[in-house]
């Protein structure tokens, strides 16, 4: 009687762990939105001829504008769109939104990737990503500037939830365009629960391996998630670090397909732009004491053959390392120390060049960094060694 007892306590108690658990994973998010890659196909009589006619014809989604609906090997009049990869994708004419609602948690940070093509050679695309009701400011994503070779990039924004329940909407926002229908394809919408990690004894940066970070499709690695600028945004899809820039990217890579220097982790940053995009942190020091910091240059592998060298500036000076890549995934280790006289510092890192893919496709590349740490130099231990 005793025991049965016992054993009916353990069943709820288990039973209720388990509610508890899935009701704590509910939006631990890491992969497609529902059908973010858009293969659940609209109703034939809910389309004319590419257009998308009713508001809800793509199931999950809703959409507004000249919308089409497209896939692989489509035509509109003579000019053949490129659908790059995958079979289905949507098409934002001028003005046209997609929108989906998504269940979060209020003070959680997401990231949201989506590939997208251009289709129209005039055209200034712009695509703009916001998070209602939250009101939060509009990522615009310029995407003139192809980092891929096959016309397809995936980017990356962050934002932090307000509300239990909010609607992402991707906006095409052109209007000088003649033909309605000219705008950017866009693919594989995904998202992921950031969980942006704390300084360690270890290390005074926060993600020094980036680690944490935005959903990779695994479709998508070979050309990376490109991080636009969030300049002074605190939310960052690359939790820790944001992206110094007017327009331009870095790029965050994963060893699924690039080589990726750290010895221990999947993800890495590729600074792609030269001088126009930055990498910062900004850490709290304690002036008087001697620091090291520490960090990996090196190739991706994908044919970027060129001495390479990335400047890293603190408020203590700036240095540059450089790498002498033969395009095969070599790295090297930078070190730069200095006793801090101040109680506050940005770590900043570039590229002080610009580079291309020795392929001839032009694709953009450059330094791969990695596994930046900043630690205390022991006095008595620098005594010992020097
Ligand atoms: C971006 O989209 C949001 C939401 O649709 C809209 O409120 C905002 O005005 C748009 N910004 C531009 C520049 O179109
Ligand atoms: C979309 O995702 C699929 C499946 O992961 C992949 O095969 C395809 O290359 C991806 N396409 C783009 C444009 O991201
Ligand atoms: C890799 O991980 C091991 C064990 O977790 C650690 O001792 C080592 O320092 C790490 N290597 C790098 C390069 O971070
Ligand atoms: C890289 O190559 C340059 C010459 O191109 C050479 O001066 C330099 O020492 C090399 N650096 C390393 C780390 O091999
Ligand atoms: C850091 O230094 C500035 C002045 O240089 C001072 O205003 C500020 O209070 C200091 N902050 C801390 C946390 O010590």
């Amino acid at each position: 009687m005793v025991l049965h007892a016992a054993r009916r306590v353990a069943l709820f108690l288990l039973v209720w762990a388990a509610a508890g658990r899935a009701a704590a994973s509910r939006d631990e998010y890491d992969g497609p939105l529902l059908n973010g890659n858009f293969e659940d196909t609209p109703d034939r009589s809910q389309m004319d001829g590419l257009k998308v006619l009713g508001p809800d014809a793509i199931p999950y989604w809703k959409t507004t504008g000249f919308v089409e609906y497209v896939e692989r090997g489509a035509k509109q009049g003579d000019m053949a769109l490129t659908v790059p990869e995958g079979a289905h994708a949507v098409r934002l004419g001028i003005q046209s939104s997609i929108e989906q609602q998504l269940s979060v948690t209020p003070g959680r940070h997401y990231a949201i990737t989506f590939s997208a093509a251009r289709t129209c050679t005039q055209a200034d695309e712009r695509l703009n990503v916001s998070i209602l009701p939250d009101g939060v400011a509009a990522g615009e994503l310029p995407i003139q500037t192809i980092y891929s070779h096959n016309g397809w990039d995936s980017y990356a924004w962050a934002f932090k939830a307000k509300h239990g329940l909010v609607t992402l909407v991707i906006h095409h926002a052109d209007d000088k365009v003649e033909d309605p229908a000219c705008g950017p394809i866009v693919d594989n919408i995904s998202i992921k629960t950031l969980n942006p990690p704390h300084i360690t004894h270890d290390n005074f940066l926060r993600n020094g391996g980036f680690e944490e970070g935005p959903y990779i499709n695994p479709g998508s690695e070979s050309w990376g998630v490109l991080l636009p600028p969030t300049n002074e945004d605190p939310i960052s899809p690359l939790p820790g670090w944001s992206i110094m820039s007017y327009s331009k990217a870095v790029k965050y890579i994963s060893s699924e397909h690039s080589r990726v220097p750290h010895a221990n982790g999947t993800r890495a940053v590729e600074l792609v732009a030269g001088l126009e995009a930055a990498l910062v942190q900004e850490v709290d020091i304690i002036p008087g004491r001697s620091y090291k910091l520490e960090f990996t240059v090196g190739d991706a592998a994908n044919g970027c053959v060129a001495p390479m060298s990335v400047m890293v500036a603190t408020a203590h000076g700036s240095q540059s390392v450089t790498h002498n890549s033969t395009g095969t995934g070599g790295c090297t280790r930078g070190r730069v120390d200095f006793t801090a006289e101040v109680n506050h510092t940005r770590v900043v890192f570039y590229s002080s060049g610009y580079h291309t893919t020795s392929d001839g496709t032009g694709t953009l590349c450059g330094p791969v960094i990695d596994d930046v740490s900043l630690v205390f130099v022991h006095p008595h231990a620098r005594r010992l060694f020097r």
